[in-house]
């Protein structure tokens, strides 16, 4: 049958583009009885109503076809629903984690990014879940959208065919930032994904904290080199003089590795002066990441000459100096 060709993206446009087509004929046809009726049985022209109660073939009738047609609706939409679900046994099986405000993706390999570089007609499987609320997963382009619920996985999958970019939404109101919880498919020709998924990651140092800030989700909220809105911007932070509340009284520090460590495992424990405590904690960095971010927020504060620019790596290409979205 011609639908085992279709893509289940091209299945679920299928269905929908039915159960639109049966709507439309449907409302004609009802709309065109309804008029011809009040014509044809107006009560100049029928002036004796008849009674039909009893009419085995027209119950027949009204009860089959619809049952018939809605029964076709379903068997289309079901299949859309079973291509959605069932994953190639072939497909590469990628980690989804998300959190407030980010996905981070982590490849066969051990390899994390923020972004979601894939092969082109490759199946891919993504494996989710969630460290603090409920997200969902959203790539308009492959009609997928799934739950990312802390405590559970689920799963979705997906075949690029064509190599472009693809927008990833957050598409379950998750907190402040969820309108900027957005990432983006990358379908690469396979040598180009092969020869970036070989590219090692940095182990240490500040690209290595860079890259770990940018998975992480750091820069959905944090800024560099601008005026800060609602979030304590990260340039000039490492080594300024900084107002904090600590229980509710109000006390004057120099922003140090102590104090830095502090604010990203327990930030809720001493605001800085005139912001929300909107920031989740971040116990779970290992003290080789943490001292790679210090060394980052060192390398962007207030001592060094200027913003840390690593190299050309996608994941360590150079911090966003505007907004982290700007570049879309
Ligand atoms: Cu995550 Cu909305």
């Amino acid at each position: 049958m011609y639908l085992q060709s279709l893509s289940p993206a091209q299945q679920v446009d299928f269905a929908l583009f039915l159960v639109f087509l049966f709507s439309g004929v449907v409302l004609i046809i009802l709309t065109v009885c309804t008029v011809w009726f009040i014509w044809r049985y107006h009560h100049t022209r029928n002036p004796v109503p008849s009674d039909i109660r009893g009419n085995i073939t027209a119950e027949i009738l009204w009860t089959l076809i619809p049952s018939i047609m809605v029964m076709g609706l379903f068997y289309y939409g079901w299949t859309g629903f079973k291509a959605l679900r069932t994953v190639p046994p072939n497909a590469m099986e990628i980690q989804v984690t998300a959190r407030m405000f980010a996905w981070t993706f982590k490849y066969p390999n051990g390899k994390t990014s923020s972004t979601l570089p894939v092969p082109v007609n490759t199946p891919v499987k993504l494996v989710m879940t969630a460290t603090d609320v409920i997200h969902s997963f959203f790539a308009p382009a492959f009609r997928i959208k799934m739950d990312v619920v802390p405590g559970m996985t689920t799963y979705t999958w997906f075949k690029a065919e064509r190599a472009g970019e693809y927008d990833i939404y957050c598409a379950e109101y998750c907190g402040v930032k969820h309108s900027a919880m957005m990432s983006v498919i990358k379908a690469l020709p396979p040598e180009e994904f092969e020869a970036w998924l070989a590219q090692p990651l940095a182990m240490h140092g500040p690209a290595a904290g860079y890259a770990l800030m940018e998975s992480h989700g750091c820069f959905s909220c944090h800024l560099l080199g601008e005026a800060p809105q609602d979030t304590p911007s990260l340039e000039g932070l490492h080594g300024s003089t900084t107002h904090i509340l600590v229980g509710g009284k109000e006390q004057t520090i120099t922003v140090d590795d102590a104090y830095l460590t502090e604010a990203i495992v327990n930030p809720g424990s001493s605001l800085v002066r005139g912001y929300e405590n909107t920031m989740p904690p971040y116990p779970d960095f290992t003290p080789e990441q943490m001292r790679s971010m210090l060394e980052y927020l060192a390398s962007v504060g207030k001592n060094e000459t200027g913003p840390l620019r690593p190299g050309a790596d996608d994941d360590q290409k150079a911090p966003p100096v505007k907004h982290v979205h700007s570049e879309k």
